[in-house]
């Protein structure tokens, strides 16, 4: 039986799989450590809306159960000699450099983690590789755990079972992911070893949502369900460019293919490309994966993806120039929404950065609207610096504030606040010709209709025509 867990990085994936998995089973102490201090110093802070993420949810789970059977804290070596099993949670971010740059993953904190664990496991250890890999990599864990230096160092007799359980949280859903999975993929060769994990989800998942497969093809879905999901919403916004030319609408089009029991409503909606930490990372992963074994129309199939992403994030920094007379020099714009989608903090690969970027070589003034995202976040993101000297980047936490004496506001991130202002009250302090472009397709037509402002809407062809 389980009775300790160390987890190896506090980060998006770790601090609330771990938070939830201690709520759930308090039988099992979870020690979740991470090298960074100051994550670990928020992470325990008195006051929780201080937590280094935000999550709905997440700060009720850890009230619950932190000081009694979930610790945060910096003391890895002793976390990992303790436990019966230990999860990496790591970051894997794409190699800027070297070999395979651009697309595969750096697994240095990956293969870090694992000689660390080499070297201060006691017993028999059961690693869980939670962190998105590239397939294969659970052979590099292996070959790290049982390397005859790793272990002749210790007298100690040790040894391990390693298992791939990726994870499949949305951020802002995290919480409900993790308390009603669609399943839980179990990869492994040690059916000891994967009865053991499943023991401790069976606490609050059904038996048959708990499914087993070997190591890669657990490796490999995970890569698989994120590069679909990429893809459905790639294909909507490549179709939302055709709206826009011929006169369709997307979100009627999403509704009419959704419907379709084959197709399904979900993952449907065009935007303004996605973000986030995984599908870009895990498709460049898999494109990486394909080229080095000589599948190269695999590899250009998936590219594509990616390249649509990119192209409709410039597709509509260009309808904004366009729209302000090919000129937005000196000219403020009003950003709505940093995050890369709504319900989170996080910033990872929004698709705002590219398209404030593209914005601010064009000279505009940008004035920035997120209620999650910190200042020093937006700034260092936009410059790389969290306290920049310059004159062209402006935050505001009132929309009404931020669009007085505004020629345009973009509305980028889906946040609920932006789907209830007063559009009304909103023109009358904009600059004239004022405009509006919604990317996520969730202002009422009708609403701006009483307006003086000029409406773009993603994939409407109406508002194209009229503009
Ligand atoms: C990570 C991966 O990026 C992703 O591929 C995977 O699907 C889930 O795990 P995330 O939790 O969002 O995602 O990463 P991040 O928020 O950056 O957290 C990683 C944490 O690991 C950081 O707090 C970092 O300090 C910590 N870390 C990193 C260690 O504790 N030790 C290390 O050696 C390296
Ligand atoms: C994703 C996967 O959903 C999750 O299973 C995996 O473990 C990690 O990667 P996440 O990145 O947190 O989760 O968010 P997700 O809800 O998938 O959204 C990703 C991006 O796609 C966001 O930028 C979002 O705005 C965009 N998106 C999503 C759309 O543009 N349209 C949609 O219909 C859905």
């Amino acid at each position: 039986m389980i009775r300790k867990i160390c987890c190896i990085g506090a980060g998006y994936v770790g601090g609330p799989t771990m938070s939830f998995m201690a709520y759930k089973v308090p039988s099992i102490e979870v020690n979740v450590v991470d090298i960074n201090q100051k994550r670990i110093e928020a992470w325990n802070s008195d006051d929780l809306d201080k937590l280094p993420i935000f999550e709905p949810g997440l700060k009720e789970v850890i009230k619950k159960v932190r000081g009694k059977n979930l610790n945060f804290n910096n003391e890895v070596d002793k976390a990992i000699s303790e436990a019966d099993m230990i999860f990496i949670s790591v970051n894997t971010p794409i190699k800027k450099s070297g070999l395979g740059a651009g697309y595969a993953s750096d697994l240095r904190y990956v293969e870090a983690s694992a000689r660390r664990i080499a070297k201060n496991a006691t017993g028999h250890t059961i690693v869980v590789e939670k962190s998105t890999l590239p397939v294969k990599t659970a052979e590099t864990i292996k070959k790290i755990l049982f390397s005859d230096d790793q272990q002749s160092s210790h007298k100690t007799k040790k040894s391990f079972s390693v298992l791939s359980n990726p994870e499949f949280l949305s951020e802002g859903n995290a919480i409900s992911d993790l308390a009603f999975p669609d399943r839980v993929l179990i990869g492994g060769e040690d059916l000891d070893a994967m009865n053991k994990l499943k023991e401790i989800y069976l606490n609050w998942v059904d038996n048959d949502k708990i499914i087993f497969s070997n190591l890669w093809s657990s490796e490999l879905s995970k890569l698989t369900a994120n590069a679909f999901l990429a893809q459905r919403i790639s294909s909507m916004n490549s179709i939302s460019a055709i709206c826009e030319i011929t006169g369709g609408n997307i979100s009627e089009v999403e509704k009419a293919i959704g419907l379709d029991s084959r197709i399904g409503e979900k993952f449907l909606k065009a935007g303004p490309g996605f973000g986030g930490s995984c599908f870009k990372k895990d498709i460049l992963n898999l494109v990486y994966l394909c080229r080095s074994n000589n599948l190269d129309q695999v590899a250009d199939y998936w590219q594509k993806v990616v390249e649509i992403n990119e192209w409709q994030k410039e597709r509509i920094y260009k309808k904004v120039v366009c729209n302000l007379f090919g000129n937005v020099a000196g000219k403020k714009i009003v950003i709505l929404g940093f995050a890369f989608k709504a319900n989170t903090n996080d910033t990872r690969e929004s698709p705002s950065i590219q398209i404030i970027k593209d914005l601010l070589q064009e000279n505009a003034e940008i004035i920035i609207n997120d209620p999650k995202v910190s200042d020093k976040q937006v700034f260092v993101d936009l410059l790389g610096d969290e306290n920049p000297s310059q004159e062209k980047i402006y935050i505001e936490k009132d929309v009404y504030k931020a669009s007085i004496g505004a020629d345009a506001i973009i509305l980028l991130t889906e946040w609920d606040e932006y789907k209830f202002l007063d559009w009304n009250k909103i023109s009358s302090i904009m600059n004239q010709p004022a405009w509006l472009f919604d990317t996520r397709c969730i202002i009422n037509k009708k609403e701006i209709n009483n307006t003086s402002l000029n409406f773009w809407q993603l994939g409407d062809g109406f508002t194209n025509q009229i503009n």
